[in-house]
Parts: structure tokens; C-alpha cells; sequence
């Protein structure tokens, strides 16, 4: 609580309006050398100063070395997740955290399955016309749900390396825009 709180005045005195969000469960794809190789090193940088901070803040910083697509996942790379890719079944149902640390209105969000070597949206799964939105009760689900793995990404989404899951958050008064990717595939 405590902690949360001076994080906020932190926030709130250097960032101004910003938002400010990110995927807690389940844990999300990281930075990592193969990032900060395609990204750069100051656009790593940025982005690794806050987690939940808007991708639109490294873009700003971006310099020669900046050479990935930092609004698909952050930048973050499958090859530096190797180790954190969810195998999944159709029918399985996750369970979603977000860390809303600061939040404006309005916003939008959703949370679909994209192809990783095109970044095409292959099945949207959920979406929030108003995100937040404005139950903030304890059975609030815009930043605690759940998703069932549809049956549709079988051949699409059948080995690691393939398909993420993408959370995604939009705040068009300043232009900020917030990402969590899960590397998963759909295990035989
Ligand atoms: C999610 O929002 C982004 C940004 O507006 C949009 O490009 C994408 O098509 C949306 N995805 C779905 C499945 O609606
Ligand atoms: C998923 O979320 C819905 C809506 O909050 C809830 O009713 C349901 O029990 C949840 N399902 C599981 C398996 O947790």
C-alpha cells in the first residue's frame, strides 16, 4: 500500500497525465539481449525504467540503433522468452492480472492472439470499449478476468515461436500505448 502510494506521487510529479499499466499475470514476455540488440540500447533503456510506463515514451528516445517494432510486445523478443511460452488447449481458461498504477479516461483495450511473424490479429479474444472501466468492486474485469483458449488456433498457433497473446491499452487523449505480450502455443 504503502509503496503503491509513494510510487504514485512519484509518478504523478515526473510523468503529468500519464497512465500507466502492465500485465502482471501471467508473467509476461521480458526484455533481453536480443531485444536491446534490435531495439537499442536507449530505447531498452526507456522501456526498462518503467514496465508500466507508454511505448510512445521509448519512441521518443529512438535513435539509429532502434531497429525492432516496439509497438508489437514492447519490442521484447520471443528469443529471450524462450523459457516463459504457456502451452495451452482449447477450452483452458486463464486468469488475467493487470498493475493499473495510474489510469486515464477514456481508453480502450482488448486482448487478442497475434501472429508473431506478421503481427496480424488472428483471433480477438476480448474487448474494452471503455477501459478502465467503471466497476471498481472487487468483481471488476477489466483489470482481473479470465480468457478461454478458443479452438480455432490449432494449426495456426502449434509450436513456440508462433503466436502471442497481446494485451493491449490505448488512451487517445495523450497518445499512449500500453502492451503485454504471452508467448503460448497449443500443445497436441
Ligand atoms: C486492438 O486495438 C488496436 C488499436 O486500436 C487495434 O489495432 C486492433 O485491431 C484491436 N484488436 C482487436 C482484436 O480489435
Ligand atoms: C471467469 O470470469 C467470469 C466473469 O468474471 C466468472 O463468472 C467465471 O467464474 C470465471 N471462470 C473461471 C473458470 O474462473
Amino acid at each position: 500500500m504503502f509503496s503503491t502510494l509513494t510510487k504514485l506521487i512519484a509518478l504523478g510529479s515526473v510523468a503529468g497525465v500519464w497512465s500507466h499499466a502492465v500485465m502482471k499475470e501471467p508473467v509476461p514476455r521480458q526484455a533481453g539481449p536480443v531485444h536491446e540488440e534490435l531495439c537499442g540500447a536507449t530505447v531498452a533503456k526507456v522501456l526498462a525504467r518503467d514496465l508500466t510506463g507508454p511505448i510512445e515514451n521509448a519512441m521518443d528516445a529512438a535513435d539509429g540503433e532502434y531497429n525492432c517494432d516496439a509497438y508489437f510486445c514492447r519490442g521484447y523478443q520471443y528469443e529471450d522468452n524462450i523459457d516463459n511460452v504457456k502451452a495451452v488447449k482449447a477450452g483452458d481458461v486463464l486468469d488475467f492480472k493487470i498493475d493499473m498504477v495510474a489510469s486515464h479516461r477514456p481508453g480502450y483495450a482488448n486482448v487478442s492472439i497475434v501472429d508473431i511473424a506478421t503481427n496480424e490479429i488472428i483471433e480477438p479474444l476480448r474487448t474494452w470499449d471503455e477501459y478502465p472501466g467503471y466497476n471498481i468492486g472487487p468483481d471488476r474485469d477489466d483489470i482481473k478476468f479470465n480468457i478461454t483458449m478458443p479452438d480455432t488456433l490449432g494449426a495456426t498457433c502449434d509450436a513456440p515461436g508462433k503466436c502471442v497473446l497481446q494485451w493491449y491499452w490505448y488512451v487517445p487523449r495523450s497518445s499512449q500505448t500500453y502492451e503485454s505480450c504471452l508467448d503460448l502455443y497449443v500443445e497436441a
